[in-house]
């Protein structure tokens, strides 16, 4: 379980995390909602150790981080991977040096090995055959999937998505959302996404949180999140579901 802890976070005079507080279930799909600006990719940069909270505790298999020196911090994001906002792949790399990266970087293994894990984890993004293609050439669906394709090459126990299906056309977000699930169900990881999306946060979400005015206003599993009785809730539960059909 990931455990977060009264989390303080500003930026000069704007603070951005007001305490929030939060329990991420092991082996599950926890979605993190808010509006835009609320503060989502602070949180999650907060939990990989790219940001440090102003105060508050966040506690991973035991190990609390806002205590940890920069060398563990190191260590400790080994157990994440995470697909950026924009999949923020390397324009110069071709789409298997894209996923080999990261094995080149933090592991001793030689080519055909690292050649062998990069062919396996685009299979399961459902991306074989596109080796060799470079990311200009790429779908933004594509790029996610090789973004997410890149985050597991390390075999990481936590997956980190943030806002997986923003911006992209309907089909293309059902394919991220059944791939998110299909990743789920394989790697037995547990995922944390970042999402203004409603309605594709109540397809793949075992618990939803919705972070709001710097806290977590409610969370808890879909079916109760979806009866809560903070109207703010359910108008953003309702305005999602509206725009997006
Ligand atoms: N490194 C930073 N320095 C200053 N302000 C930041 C920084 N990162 C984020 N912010 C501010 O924090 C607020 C929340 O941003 P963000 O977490 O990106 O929102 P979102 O919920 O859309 O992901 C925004 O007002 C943003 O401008
Ligand atoms: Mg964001």
């Amino acid at each position: 379980m990931i455990q977060i802890d009264n989390l303080y976070k500003s930026f000069g005079d704007s603070a951005v995390l007001k305490g929030v507080s939060l329990e991420i279930p092991t082996g599950q799909i926890t979605v993190i909602l808010g509006p835009s600006g609320c503060g989502k990719s602070v949180l999650l940069k907060n939990l990989i150790g790219l940001l440090r909270p102003d105060s508050g505790h966040i506690i991973v298999d035991g190990q609390d981080l806002t205590t940890m020196e920069a060398e563990d911090i190191n260590e400790y994001r080994r157990k994440f991977g995470m697909l950026f906002q924009n999949a923020a792949l390397f324009d110069s790399l071709s789409v298997a040096e894209n996923v080999a990266f990261p094995l080149r970087e933090h592991t001793d293994k030689s080519d055909a090995e690292i050649m062998k894990i990069v062919d396996e984890k685009l299979a399961l993004a459902n991306l074989v055959g596109h080796n060799d293609k470079f990311p200009d050439e790429l779908s933004g669906g594509m790029r996610k999937r090789v973004g997410l394709a890149r985050a597991i090459a390390l075999e990481p126990e936590i997956i980190l998505y943030d806002e997986p299906t923003t911006g992209l056309d309907p089909l293309t977000a059902e394919s991220i959302n059944q791939l998110i699930v299909t990743m789920q169900k394989t790697l037995h990881v547990t995922s944390v996404i970042i999402s203004h999306d409603i309605e594709s946060t109540f397809k793949v979400a075992d618990h939803v949180a919705i972070l709001y005015e710097g806290r977590v206003l409610e969370s808890g599993p879909p079916a109760e999140f979806r009866h809560s009785k903070h109207e703010v809730v359910q108008r953003f539960i309702q305005q999602g579901l509206g725009r997006t059909g």
